[in-house]
């Protein structure tokens, strides 16, 4: 695996890929990887893929300076674990490659999408533009034909999919298929995050709660039961941002007489730390 940080290397890579007939993959990453990470390695890593994946942790995304701070890093690990999972080429740009000069922030209402901006984007004021801003730029660098996401960050990957949709409709860019990752979760179901490696073993017994909670709202009559039945059984020690069940393409919570394919969503702060996780859900209706 090559490592590059000067973009005028990774489009030499990018160029010498492409003349040997390889489709560019993306995976964007901020580091601190987990399973989760590696699994979206393995939807994309094939014989007519040349897989880059990225670390850049985005001061842009951060609304809290102390998350920002206290961000775990472990490049040297990070960069073992993807060449073993036979990524081609990690893309490691210094702040100065991705913002040359002060960004144009792309905002959602930019983009046109339906997907509301309630949930994280009310709790983490400006991360969605940090984060179209940063990933738009790295499309911008990398042109990938293939970028994966995964649906831990089911919001984030709902906006950017409506980045992609937006860009394309109005010529900005060339074809991109976006794939989706299945959330990758340890043996007590809680969702594998970076963010993770902050708990202590009493916090990390806290947090599977989240995932008992979220799968017990699915097969409920209404959303208002589902959500009562669900915040019964988060730990009293996790501070709730939010529990919702939304409808999955716009991300707007549903009504009383829903019924349907759902998404439960949560985030909460166990100690310090924020943890957000989602589950597909079906509401039964009254
Ligand atoms: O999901 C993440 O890790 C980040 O938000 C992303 C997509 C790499 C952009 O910084």
């Amino acid at each position: 695996m090559k490592q590059v940080s000067q973009v005028a290397q990774l489009k030499q890579e990018i160029a010498q890929a492409r003349a040997a007939g390889k489709r560019i993959a993306f995976v964007p990453t901020m580091g601190a990887l987990h399973a989760g990470h590696l699994s979206l390695v393995d939807q994309v890593r094939n014989d007519d893929n040349f897989v880059i994946a990225s670390i850049f942790v985005n001061p842009l995304q951060f609304n809290d300076p102390s998350d920002y701070e206290n961000y775990p890093q472990s490049l040297g690990v990070d960069a073992r674990l993807l060449s073993d999972r036979g990524v081609d080429l990690l893309f490691l740009p210094e702040p100065e490659a991705i913002y040359p000069e002060k960004p144009n922030l792309i905002t959602p209402e930019d983009i046109e999408s339906n997907v509301s901006l309630g949930l994280e984007g009310e709790y983490r004021p400006g991360h969605f533009s940090g984060v179209l801003t940063v990933v738009s730029r790295l499309f911008d660098l990398i042109t990938p034909d293939i970028a994966v996401f995964g649906k831990k960050d089911a919001q984030q990957l709902a906006l950017i999919k409506s980045l992609v949709s937006h860009q394309l409709a109005t010529g900005r860019r060339m074809p991109l298929k976006i794939i989706e990752g299945e959330t990758v979760r340890d043996d007590h179901g809680l969702a594998l995050s970076s963010r993770n490696a902050r708990l202590n073993p009493e916090q990390l017994e806290i947090a599977r709660t989240i995932n008992v909670a979220l799968g017990a709202c699915d097969g409920k009559a209404d959303a208002e039961s589902a959500i009562e039945t669900a915040k019964s059984m988060l730990s009293d020690e996790i501070k709730l941002d939010y529990l919702e069940i939304v409808e999955p393409a716009t991300f707007q919570p549903v009504s009383g007489d829903y019924e349907g394919s759902a998404i439960a969503l949560f985030a909460g702060y166990v100690g310090q730390v924020r943890l957000i996780d989602n589950r597909e859900i079906s509401i039964k209706g009254r």
